[in-house]
């Protein structure tokens, strides 16, 4: 150790006396294995991330419980990825750079569901990305032993993961209906009936089944699911409160109110606008219905449109 600082020192002082930058110094000083770092080998690096909440309890196949408290790992270039069923997922750089980076990629959150089968596991809240949280979504397939198999990131910071396990090899492995408390599996039955009897839509349908996944507890409900959203930033916001439905009403309202001045003022004719549809009407079909010489010789109606 005080070798090392001597020789830290020596190198410092070296630098400072020639025109080498600042960097030069810490390039030469990073070759060494260090005791500070992530590489210390009395320091564990799962120790040192900071999950921002507790993982969701285990759910979905009985059959994957097993799997919870195991960890696989992939390495990858210089990473070295780490699955941990229905715990998390973090991404470590295989350096000795005393600041190489590790992080979470995505706390176990919810299942995927589409067609009665669980499509994914997704692992969300993880570090910060930007504005965002890292996230992974995992797939389970069918393999002949326990393995991370892939890691992608299909977009920015958003991961996707491949697990093979021999338990979802059986066809039926990854079924919802069979997992469900029998209470819940007579609702989804009654739902299936509705539909058959058209006594509710396909959107219903839909709507119906998400609750009753959500009550089984594989999906999180919006409002479990707000810290995420929020953090998609401003734009999330939309029509979601009534303030801003009336705010962008007021506007459009005004601006339906300009461009009939607009054809008022250059005499043409324009229908009542009774839907939406009536907008594209009145912005294009009626202009075009009249002489193309009266609207050639009038660029200012163009230009405003
Ligand atoms: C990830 O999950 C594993 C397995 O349960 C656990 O040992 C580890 O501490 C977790 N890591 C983080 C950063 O939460
Ligand atoms: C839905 O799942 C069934 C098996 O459960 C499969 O036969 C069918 O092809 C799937 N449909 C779609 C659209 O994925």
């Amino acid at each position: 150790m005080a070798a090392g600082l001597a020789r830290l020192l020596l190198l410092l002082g070296l630098s400072a006396g020639g025109p080498a930058p600042a960097g030069a110094a810490k390039m030469k000083v990073v070759e060494e294995p260090n005791a500070f770092g992530v590489n210390n080998p009395f320091l564990p690096q799962a120790s040192r991330l900071q999950a921002k909440r507790d993982p969701s309890p285990v759910s979905g196949p009985v059959h994957l419980f097993r799997l919870s408290g195991k960890c696989f790992s992939l390495v990858e270039s210089t990473y070295k990825y780490e699955f941990c069923p229905f715990h998390n997922v973090t991404q470590h750089e295989q350096t000795f750079r005393w600041n190489a980076y590790s992080g979470i990629l995505g706390i176990w959150h919810e299942w995927e569901i589409a067609n009665n089968t669980f499509t994914g596991m997704w692992m969300r809240d993880g570090d910060a990305c930007r504005s965002r949280s890292r996230q992974s979504k995992v797939e389970l397939a069918c393999g002949k032993s326990n393995r991370l198999a892939h890691v992608s990131e299909p977009s920015t910071c958003v991961y996707a993961l491949t697990f093979e396990t021999p338990l979802v090899c059986h066809p039926h492995a990854l079924l919802v209906y069979p997992t469900l408390p029998e209470a819940l599996q007579r609702q989804w039955d009654q739902v299936e009936q509705d539909l058959a009897d058209e006594l509710i839509t396909p959107q219903g349908h839909e709507k119906l089944l998400r609750t009753l996944f959500e009550d089984a507890g594989y999906l999180k409900t919006p409002e479990e699911n707000e810290p995420t959203q929020l953090e998609g930033g401003p734009d999330s916001l939309g029509f979601e409160t009534l303030e801003n439905c009336r705010k962008a009403h007021k506007e459009l309202s005004k601006e339906i109110k300009r461009l009939k001045g607009l054809l008022t003022q250059h005499g043409i004719p324009y229908t009542r606008p009774t839907e939406t549809s009536n907008l594209e009407h009145l912005g294009h079909e009626t202009p075009r219905a009249k002489s193309p010489e009266q609207l050639r010789g009038d660029p200012g109606l163009r230009g405003s449109l």
